[in-house]
């Protein structure tokens, strides 16, 4: 199944991706995580991104289309004989413009596929911004978790890992006004492209990570 998660920064989109992929044996594509790496490691793309993204901004979509399309490719290109996984996906944070929505749908046509459903999730603002300036994420291996919604057994410590936990620089207060101003200057309209489309379904997603993610498995109907 090909799916995207929309919605504003906080929402929970990371963690139902997360819930999802490993349910429906999909690969969890988060270009946030993608672009963290980058930055990580302090590639080209890395330098071009920081600073878009530890001010708010999305990073330039010549940027992140390349990266999606590269990514999306290599998942269709497998050794003859074997199964490809490009059967199945779950895109978190992309798209998140109108550009982005179009060119993922040129880039899926060129590999022969479509998407199958955009769930939306959709949460108000001060749950969002509770969520946002709680999260703590680990170092190594990206798990999330919340200061008082979902603790690690071990203060600091990544349950799954070991690795360190840290907060994210765009998780500071101003700059979560400014990203989820972005959000609905830049990305809201999309939940009406898609509706037109009749692949969308919006969930309230204010409620535990298990709740929200009862609810997008009812809709899918799997
Ligand atoms: P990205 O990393 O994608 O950030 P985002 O969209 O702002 O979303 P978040 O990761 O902040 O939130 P989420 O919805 O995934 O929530 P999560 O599950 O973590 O992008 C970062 C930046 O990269 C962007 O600002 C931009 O600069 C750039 N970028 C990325 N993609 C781009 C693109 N396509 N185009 C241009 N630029 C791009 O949950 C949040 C917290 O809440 C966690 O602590 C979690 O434990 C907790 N939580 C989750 N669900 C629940 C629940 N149900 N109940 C209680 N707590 C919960």
């Amino acid at each position: 199944m090909r799916i995207v998660l929309l919605g504003p920064p906080g929402v929970g989109k990371g963690t139902e991706a997360n819930m999802l992929s490993k349910k429906l044996s999909a690969v969890h594509i988060s270009t946030g995580d993608m672009l963290r790496q980058e930055v990580r490691e302090n590639t080209e793309l890395g330098r071009k991104a920081r600073s878009y993204m530890n001010h708010g901004k999305l990073v330039p979509d010549d940027i992140i289309m390349a990266m999606v399309k590269k990514r999306l490719k290599k998942m269709g290109t497998v050794p003859s004989g074997t199964v490809p996984n490009f059967s199945g996906f779950v895109l978190d944070g992309i798209p998140r413009t109108f550009v982005q929505a179009e060119a993922l749908d040129d880039i899926l046509k060129e590999l022969g596929a479509s998407l199958d459903f955009v769930i939306d999730l959709d949460a108000r603002e001060e749950v969002l911004i509770e969520r946002l300036s709680g999260r703590r994420v680990c170092k190594k291996c990206s798990a999330l978790y919340h200061i008082t919604n979902m603790k690690p057994k071990k203060d600091g410590i990544c349950d799954r890992c070991g690795g360190e936990l840290y907060q994210r620089e765009d998780d500071k207060v101003e700059t979560i006004r400014k990203r989820l101003k972005v959000y609905q200057e830049e990305t809201k309209d999309l939940i009406e492209f898609y509706r037109k489309k009749s692949i969308l379904f919006t969930i309230n997603a204010e409620g535990k990570p298990e709740e929200t993610f009862r609810k997008i498995m009812s809709n899918l109907n799997v």
